[in-house]
């Protein structure tokens, strides 16, 4: 199998009700990446899935597989498979048969083609169970069998919609893992939607953070987390103390913001001027207990422990700080006004717009 490159070239869907569920959008997924597009429920990753797979034909601009212009072109025309959380085996049929299914149409023989079943199963490692029924297996093997089916008609390109969302939190982890093995061992490209910021960064080459029909910034995962392009990136990726302000000064790469919390300073990749309304974004584990060059005070109203790490919360005007640090024995006494700070070059000021909902712990749902 080979994977192909999939482009998109200023793609905008409008639904006929007149809702447009993506603004016009240029994005280009490399041949063999695992590229996922995270973004919060709604916000239109299914719909740019559907204008790949052929469901749904782009309002205006262009989809190109391997540079062929797919226009015109119905789903069983490309060269995609499409794979999503319900996953719609047939229950009467063994598992060989379900993998086997697609190749019939194909004209290809009975022979041939349980030999290719046979060979899927064994590349996600279901081998033993091919005699089964869909229904003896568990839920993380029916998912292996769904991914050995669609990728039995030998796409380039395989799209993936959530497709863990119904599996147990122990299993979902576990599955990471196997589709990254299995992306990386075929070489097909893999593009895989999420509102699950762990899936995302655990699995990709890149990552596309889309919000409200709008791709917001594509790069690595430790691209997105270190700088992240805009303020909805900042706050759905990971956690983030946020405060409001206005820039006070902006020079060599750093400014100084003015907050309620006082004045502070941050890196300004965008380099935004005296004036401009701004946030800053710092990480909760860039937090320090202690004064330094930005220093906050609070008060301690939760700790939670967890393992190897301790998650401190503090009160400051009215602004949750969340601290986290490191377990490494025992922490200072925490009574009364407490200093926090941060290093300048650990926060980030970033232009005021949308924030994530309630971050993670509802995409978490
Ligand atoms: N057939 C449709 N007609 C009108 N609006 C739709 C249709 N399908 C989806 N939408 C709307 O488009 C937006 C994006 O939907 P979708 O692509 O499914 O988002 P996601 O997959 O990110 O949850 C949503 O507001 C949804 O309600
Ligand atoms: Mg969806």
């Amino acid at each position: 199998m080979r994977g192909k490159d999939v482009t998109l070239e200023g793609v905008s869907i409008t639904y006929p009700n007149g809702f447009t569920a993506v603004h016009p959008t240029d994005l280009t997924v490399e041949a063999g990446e695992f590229f996922s597009i995270l973004g919060p429920s709604g916000c239109g990753k299914t719909t740019i899935l559907r204008s790949v797979s052929g469901f749904v034909e782009p309002t205006a601009g262009r989809v190109l597989i391997g540079g062929e212009d797919q226009r015109g072109r119905t789903p069983n025309d490309r060269n995609t498979a499409l794979i999503f959380q319900n996953l719609a085996l047939f229950p009467l049929m063994s598992v060989r048969d379900n993998v086997a299914f697609g190749l019939e149409a194909r004209g290809i023989s009975r022979r041939a083609r349980h030999d290719k079943a046979d060979e899927l199963l064994a590349l996600v490692a279901l081998h033993d169970q091919a005699d089964k029924k869909p229904t003896e297996l568990s839920g993380g093997q029916r998912q292996r069998v769904a991914i050995a089916r669609a990728l039995a008609v030998e796409p380039a390109v395989l799209l993936l919609d959530e497709p863990l969302s119904a599996l147990d939190l122990k299993l979902r982890q576990h599955m990471r893992a196997e589709l990254r093995a299995i992306q990386k061992q075929t070489g097909v490209t893999f593009i895989y939607i999420t509102h699950d910021q762990g899936e995302a960064l655990t699995m990709s080459d890149r990552i596309a953070v889309m919000n409200e029909g709008r791709i917001e910034q594509v790069g690595t995962g430790d691209a997105v987390y270190a700088e992240p392009a805009t303020a909805f990136a900042a706050s759905f990726v990971g956690e983030s103390n946020i405060l409001a302000g206005r820039i006070d000064r902006s020079e060599d790469g750093y400014a100084a913001i003015e907050t309620a919390l006082g004045g502070f300073r941050a890196r300004n990749p965008q380099g935004l001027p005296a004036g401009a309304g701004a946030l800053l974004f710092v990480r909760p584990e860039a937090m320090r207990l202690g004064g330094g060059e930005n220093t906050v005070a609070g008060q301690l109203t939760r700790r939670d422990l967890e393992g190897p790490f301790v998650n401190l919360f503090f009160a400051a005007g009215g602004q949750e700080i969340a601290v986290h640090l490191t377990n490494s024995g025992a922490l200072p006494a925490l009574d009364g006004d407490v200093a926090l700070s941060f290093a300048a070059e650990d926060a980030l000021v970033l232009p005021e717009g949308a924030l994530a909902a309630t971050g993670q712990e509802m995409a978490a749902q």
